[in-house]
């Protein structure tokens, strides 16, 4: 699948996940104080949760339930109790866009 628009790179607050849902898949778009923006599965893999409606911190998104990390590079929870990693998508910005690719994982570093 060819890579899909989700938002205008305008519209991601600095330090604050955004859910979007492309192809079915949610997705947890961030932008940190560098401007670089990530994208990771929306949904903690502890329990449903939508890890968009946590806190940003870094290059780290925490989970509000029950307080699991995960790395926003590398979709690897920090701490417990979550265990399994999220999805890591790639991202791409093009004309103050921001693009996703759904079917397209990054590798876990
Ligand atoms: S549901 Fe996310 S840490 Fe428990």
């Amino acid at each position: 699948m060819a890579s899909v628009k989700v938002c205008a790179l305008d519209e991601l607050a600095v330090n604050q996940a955004k859910r979007v849902v492309v192809d079915g898949v949610p997705i947890a778009v961030v932008r940190d104080a560098d401007d670089n923006v990530y994208a990771i599965g929306d949904t903690c893999t502890h329990g449903d949760i939508s890890l968009s409606e946590g806190f940003v911190e870094g290059q780290t998104i925490e989970c509000w339930a029950h307080g699991s990390q995960f790395s926003l590079t590398s979709g690897k929870p920090l701490n417990l109790p979550a265990y399994e990693p999220v999805p890591v998508f790639e991202v791409e910005i093009a004309d103050g866009e921001v693009l996703i690719d759904p079917s397209k994982k990054k590798e876990s570093v």
